[in-house]
């Protein structure tokens, strides 16, 4: 017999291609989780079009309209409780999460970064391993911790630079890779979790 599906949130700003991926591997049944929410900071983040499309509750804050990073924390701990939410999936969220944060959902918070980690921390993974001129990079799904793009590695898909690559061409390389192993090391994990 199939499990219960786990509860997952899902915390986007922007385009949220990787939770599109997400979504289509729940479709599939390749996934075997529930989006009970989608957080999310940016009210022209196009991924909100996709929960809307997809019914899925969204949560969108101002995060100006706090007086610190805990203050709206705090609120999206209590929506995340509410809601039975077994793991935290950030899929572009482009703020840093507090030591709070990280302790509510500790070993439970999953994030997705553009590099073959430990290498091409920070903002601009694709962009600096392009211009090392590195011959492979990829992308990584790890563990999210207090130290910035440096928890446990969970799952790693590498990607070829070739000499007829544009950094364009490299991010769509990188994008596919990274649609292919998130949901897998969602899934992975989850079955841990269980
Ligand atoms: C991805 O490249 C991911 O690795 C990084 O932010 C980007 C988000 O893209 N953390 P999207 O919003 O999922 O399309």
């Amino acid at each position: 017999m199939r499990s219960q599906a786990n509860s997952i949130a899902v915390f986007c700003s922007g385009f949220g291609s990787n939770f599109q991926a997400i979504l289509d591997a729940i479709k599939k049944k390749k996934l075997n989780a529930r989006v009970a929410v989608m957080v999310c900071d940016n009210p022209k983040a196009y991924a909100l079009k996709r929960a809307n499309k997809n019914n899925n509750p969204i949560f969108l804050f101002n995060p100006k309209t706090f007086s610190s990073r805990e203050d709206y924390e705090r609120i999206i701990v209590s929506i995340l409780k509410a809601e039975k939410v077994d793991l935290v999936v950030l899929a572009g969220f482009m703020r840093i999460l507090t030591p709070y944060f990280i302790r509510a959902y500790k070993n439970r918070i999953l994030n997705i970064h553009p590099s073959l980690l430990p290498d091409f921390k920070g903002a601009h993974a694709i962009r600096d391993a392009y211009k090392a001129g590195v011959k492979e990079t990829g992308a990584t799904v790890h563990l999210v911790t207090n130290k910035l793009d440096s928890g446990p590695v969970l799952l790693q898909g590498k990607v070829k630079i070739s000499k007829d690559d544009t950094l364009k061409s490299l991010e769509a390389k990188i994008h596919r890779m990274e649609h292919q192993i998130y949901p897998l090391a969602i899934s992975r994990y989850m079955q841990q979790l269980n």
